[in-house]
C-alpha cells in the first residue's frame, strides 16, 4: 500500500536521516522547512518511508520543485507520479517550475509526462552540464451547464482536476410527469447564480483567478440553454476572459478523463434523456457518429416506459432498481431500422411494452413489474450489444467510453465491460455524479480544447449563440 502524506513538523529529524540514506549529498532542507516553509511530501509503503518531493512557494501559487526522490528499491512502483499528483491536487497552483540536468532523459520524460514543457536552457547549471528549465502552467475554468434540467456550475483546473461541481436538479419537473422547458428555464435563473456563487466557494477561488468561462452551447432546450449562454458572456465580459463554448455531447463523452486517458481509435457511447449514439474518434474533438436513434433516445424511453408503469419522472433509474429484482418475461422486439444496419429505433420497444401491459391488464393477469422492468432494460441492452458487435466487426478500437445520463445505469455498465474485455478493449464509464448532466463535464472538454489549442476559444462574445439542434462532428 503506498500512502502520500505530509511531513509533520516533528518529523524533521526522522526525515534529515531519510535524505541521507537517499542521496550522497543531502541537501539538508530541514532549515529550509523551519525558516523558508518549504513543504516536504512523504510516500510511505506499507508504512516504510520510500521516497519523498520538496517543493516551495516563491509567490502566491507559483512553485518551484526542489527534489524528488524515491529509494531504489521501490522504483517502478510510480511513486514519483503518485507525489507529484498529491502535491497538485490539494494545492493552488498558477506555475511550477523546475530545473532538471540535460543528461537526465528519464528525468526529462517523467516530467514531460506530467505536463511539463521545456522553457529554457542553463548553461553549466549542473557544473559540466547544462540544466533544463521546465515548466507547467495551470489555468482555471468556470463551467455552466443549463442545457435541460439541471442547473449546473463547477470549476475544473487545466490539468483535468475537478475542483468543485454543484449540480440543482429541478425536482419542480416531477409533478408533470417530463421537464417542462418554460418551468425549467425560470429555475435556471433563479438558481444558476447561487450555484455559481457555491462553485467557486467550494473550489475555494476568487472570481479574478478565473482563466475562462465553459458553456454548453447546445443541443438542448433553448430556453435553458440561453440563460447559461448569457450568464457565462455576461461573467466573461465582466471579467475580461474567454468564453468557450461546449458541445453537451463531447462533456458527457470528456467525463471520462476523470477516469483514465483516452486510447485512439475509441467508441464512445453516448445514452441519454436526448441521445443514442455510438460516436467513433481517431484523437481528441474528432467525433464521426456511427450509429445513432431514428426516433426515441434511450433514457427518453426509460422515461416513458416508467411512465406506463406508473413510476413517475425520471424514470431511469427506478426501472433500473426494479430491474435488478427481475427477471427475463418476455423478449420484447429488437427493432432494426431499413436502409442503416447501424441505426437504432426505440419507439417499437416503448409501444410493445404498453401492448404488453395492457394486454395483461385487459385479462386482468397479474402485472410483474420488476420482470417487466428487467425484460424492457434487456431489449435496450441487447440493441446496444448488435450495433456495437456490428461496429467492433469492420474495425479494431482500443477503448470504449461510455457516458450520459443512463450510463448510471449499472447493467449497461456491465454488459458494455464484457464486450469490451472479450474485444481486449479498454472500458471506461464516469462515476455517477458525472454520468448524468452537470458542468464538471463541460469544463473537461474544455481543458481539452485548451489542450490541443483547438478553435472555439472566442475573443469576440458576440460570436456565442446557442444552438438547441446542436450535432457532434
Ligand atoms: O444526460 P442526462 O442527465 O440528461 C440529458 O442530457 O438528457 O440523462 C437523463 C436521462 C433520463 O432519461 C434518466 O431517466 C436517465 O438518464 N437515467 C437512467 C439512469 N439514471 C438516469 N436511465 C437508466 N438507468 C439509470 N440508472
Ligand atoms: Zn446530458
Amino acid at each position: 500500500m503506498i500512502f502520500i502524506r505530509k511531513l509533520n513538523q516533528n518529523e524533521i529529524q526522522d526525515f534529515q536521516k531519510f535524505e541521507q540514506q537517499c542521496v550522497k549529498q543531502p541537501f539538508c532542507v530541514a532549515e529550509f522547512i523551519e525558516v523558508y516553509g518549504y513543504t516536504v511530501y512523504i510516500a510511505e509503503v506499507d508504512g516504510e518511508w520510500a521516497g519523498y518531493l520538496v517543493v516551495h512557494e516563491l509567490d502566491f501559487g507559483v512553485w518551484d520543485i526542489i527534489h524528488i526522490i524515491v529509494l531504489k528499491q521501490y522504483r517502478l512502483n510510480r511513486i514519483a507520479t503518485k507525489l507529484m499528483e498529491f502535491f497538485q491536487s490539494e494545492t493552488y497552483i498558477r506555475t511550477i517550475s523546475l530545473e532538471v540536468d540535460e543528461t537526465n532523459e528519464k528525468a526529462r520524460c517523467f516530467y514531460e509526462k506530467n505536463g511539463f514543457n521545456i522553457v529554457a536552457m542553463r548553461k553549466n547549471y549542473y557544473e559540466k552540464r547544462n540544466g533544463v528549465l521546465m515548466n507547467k502552467q495551470m489555468k482555471y475554468i468556470l463551467a455552466i451547464e443549463t442545457s435541460c434540467d439541471e442547473t449546473a456550475a463547477a470549476v475544473v483546473r487545466s490539468d483535468f482536476q475537478v475542483l468543485s461541481n454543484i449540480i440543482h436538479t429541478q425536482k419542480i419537473h416531477e409533478q408533470y410527469g417530463g421537464v417542462v422547458p418554460e418551468v425549467a428555464s425560470r429555475e435556471h435563473v433563479e438558481k444558476l447564480p447561487v450555484v455559481i456563487e457555491q462553485a467557486m466557494k467550494d473550489a475555494g477561488l476568487e472570481y479574478n483567478q478565473l482563466d475562462y468561462i465553459a458553456v454548453t452551447y447546445g443541443p438542448g432546450l433553448a430556453g435553458s440553454l440561453m440563460i447559461g449562454v448569457e450568464a457565462a458572456k455576461t461573467l466573461g465580459w465582466q471579467l475580461n476572459i474567454p468564453v468557450i463554448p461546449i458541445n453537451h455531447m463531447a462533456g458527457h463523452i470528456y467525463a471520462n478523463k476523470t477516469v483514465q486517458a483516452f486510447q485512439f481509435p475509441l467508441l464512445a457511447v453516448t445514452i441519454s434523456g436526448g441521445h443514442t449514439e455510438i460516436v467513433e474518434m481517431l484523437e481528441d474533438e474528432n467525433f464521426s457518429i456511427i450509429s445513432q436513434t431514428h426516433d426515441d433516445a434511450i433514457g427518453e424511453v426509460y422515461d416513458k416506459v416508467a411512465r406506463i408503469l406508473g413510476l413517475g419522472y425520471p424514470g431511469g433509474p427506478k426501472i433500473a432498481a426494479l430491474a435488478e429484482k427481475g427477471q427475463l418475461e418476455h423478449e420484447f422486439p429488437i427493432a432494426t431500422v431499413k436502409e442503416d444496419p447501424y441505426g437504432m429505433s426505440f419507439s417499437g420497444l416503448k409501444t410493445a411494452v404498453m401492448n404488453y401491459v395492457h394486454n395483461k391488464e385487459q385479462k386482468n393477469e397479474p402485472i410483474n413489474i420488476e420482470n417487466i422492468a428487467y425484460s424492457f432494460q434487456h431489449a435496450v441492452i441487447q440493441t446496444l450489444d448488435e450495433k456495437l458487435k456490428l461496429c467492433l466487426h469492420n474495425k479494431t478500437y482500443k477503448h470504449i467510453l461510455l457516458s450520459g445520463g443512463v450510463s448510471a445505469n449499472t447493467a449497461i455498465q456491465a454488459h458494455l465491460r464484457e464486450i469490451a474485455e472479450k474485444n481486449g478493449m479498454e472500458f471506461s464509464v464516469p462515476e455517477k455524479l458525472l454520468c448524468t448532466d452537470n458542468a464538471a463535464m463541460i469544463g473537461l472538454a474544455a481543458c481539452t480544447k485548451l489542450a490541443g489549442n483547438m478553435g472555439d476559444i472566442s475573443d469576440n462574445m458576440g460570436k456565442i449563440h446557442i444552438k438547441p439542434g446542436l450535432v457532434l462532428q
